[in-house]
C-alpha cells in the first residue's frame, strides 16, 4: 500500500518503457481508434492553420503513432502538399521508435522529444496545436476523501484497490476540503495535479491563437461521482501493470483558466459529430473502441463478430479544448 501518485509514476514509467507500442491489448478505450478523431482534428487544424506559414504540432503520449499517421494523412487529403512540423513526445523510447516507424511507413517524418511530460520544458510559443489523448489519466494523481469531517488521502495497492487512509498536511487539506465538502462525506475524489500542472505549462508553449485538444476519460461534473461503496472505487484502474486515474475535468479546467486559457468541454462523441456533421456510434471491436457512422455500421453488419458491443451515449470519454487568444 502507498501514496497513489508515486505508485502511478513508477508503475507507468516501467510499463510504457517496457512495452512500447504493444500496449493496446491491455485495455479497451479509444486509444488506437480507427481514425475518426484524427480526421476531426485534421479538418479543424486545416481550417484554422491551413494558410499559416510554419505550422507546428506537438503530440504528447504518442502510443504506436497511429494518431499522428492518421492526422497527417487526413490533413494531406484536406490540403494536399501541406507541410506540418510535427513533434512526438513520450516517456518511452520504444514508443517513440514505434511511432516514428509508423510515420515513415506513411511517408511522414517527425521530430521527437524523449522525456517525462511532467519534467520537460517546451520552448516559448513553439506550437500551434498540442494534442493529448489518454495521457493525462496516466499522470500522477491523488485521491482524497472526507471522513467524519476530516480530509484523508486514500492509499492504494498495486492492483489499484483502495487499501487505507493517510493523513494529509494542512496546506493540501485546505485546498481540497472545499471541493470534498460540496460533495459530502465518503466520496473518493481524484485530484490529477500533474495533469493540471502540465496544462498550465502548455499555456506558455502554445503560440497566440493556438489550442490544446485533450481526449480522455473521467468526470465532468459532481453528478458523475458516487459514494465510495458504489462506482467511484473504480476511478483508479489497473491495466496490465499500468495505473490510471479518471480525470477530474472541473479541476483541470480551473487550472487551465487560471493560466489564461479559454476552456470548453463536451463529450468526445459530440465533438466527432459536430465536426463531421453526422451522427456516430461508439462501437467496441476486438482492438478497442471506435466511432462509426450509420453507413459504416451497416457495411460491417455482415461481419457481426467484429461488433462486440454498442456503447452508451455518455461513455465517460470527453473532449476538452483549451484555446489561447490570438494577438
Ligand atoms: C494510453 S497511451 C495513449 C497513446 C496514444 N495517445 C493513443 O491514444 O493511442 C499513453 C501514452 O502516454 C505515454 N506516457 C505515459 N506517461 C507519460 C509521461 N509521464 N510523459 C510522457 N509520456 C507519457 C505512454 O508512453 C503512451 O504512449
Amino acid at each position: 500500500m502507498g501514496r497513489l501518485a508515486k505508485m502511478q509514476e513508477d508503475a507507468n514509467r516501467e510499463y510504457y518503457t517496457r512495452k512500447g507500442g504493444r500496449i493496446y491489448s491491455d485495455f479497451i478505450t479509444y486509444a488506437n481508434s480507427d481514425g475518426k478523431i484524427a480526421e476531426c482534428n485534421a479538418i479543424e487544424f486545416c481550417k484554422k492553420f491551413g494558410k499559416k506559414k510554419n505550422k507546428r504540432v506537438l503530440e504528447i503520449g504518442v502510443g504506436n503513432g497511429n494518431f499522428a499517421a492518421e492526422f497527417l494523412k487526413k490533413a494531406n487529403a484536406v490540403a494536399p502538399g501541406m507541410k506540418i512540423d510535427y513533434t512526438l513526445a513520450d516517456i518511452s523510447e520504444k514508443m517513440l521508435f514505434a511511432a516514428e516507424k509508423r510515420l515513415q511507413k506513411g511517408g511522414f517524418a517527425a521530430k521527437t522529444i524523449h522525456s517525462d511530460a511532467t519534467k520537460v520544458e517546451f520552448a516559448h510559443s513553439s506550437f500551434d496545436y498540442v494534442r493529448l489523448q489518454e495521457l493525462l489519466t496516466d499522470l500522477p494523481s491523488s485521491i482524497f476523501v472526507l471522513c467524519e469531517g476530516r480530509v484523508f488521502e486514500v492509499a492504494y495497492g498495486k492492483d489499484g484497490g483502495a487499501s487505507g487512509l493517510c493523513f494529509v498536511d494542512e496546506k493540501t487539506s485546505a485546498f481540497v476540503e472545499p471541493v470534498l465538502s460540496r460533495l459530502g462525506e465518503n466520496y473518493f475524489v481524484p485530484f490529477n495535479f500533474a495533469a493540471c500542472e502540465l496544462v498550465v505549462k502548455l499555456y506558455d508553449a502554445i503560440a497566440p491563437g493556438g489550442y490544446v485538444d485533450i481526449f480522455d476519460y473521467g468526470f465532468a461534473n459532481a453528478d458523475d461521482l458516487l459514494p465510495y461503496d458504489m462506482w467511484n472505487q473504480s476511478i483508479v484502474r489497473e491495466y496490465g501493470g499500468q495505473l490510471t486515474v479518471d480525470l477530474n475535468i472541473p479541476l483541470l479546467l480551473s487550472f487551465a483558466k487560471s493560466a489564461g486559457f479559454e476552456a470548453d468541454v463536451q463529450l468526445q462523441k459530440e465533438y466527432v459529430e459536430r465536426v463531421l456533421g453526422e451522427k456516430v456510434m461508439g462501437v467496441q471491436k476486438k482492438n478497442g473502441l471506435h466511432y462509426m457512422t450509420k453507413k459504416e455500421l451497416g457495411k460491417e453488419g455482415g461481419k457481426k463478430e467484429n461488433l462486440l458491443d454498442n456503447y452508451e451515449e455518455d461513455d465517460g470519454f470527453y473532449h476538452v479544448r483549451l484555446a489561447k487568444k490570438g494577438l
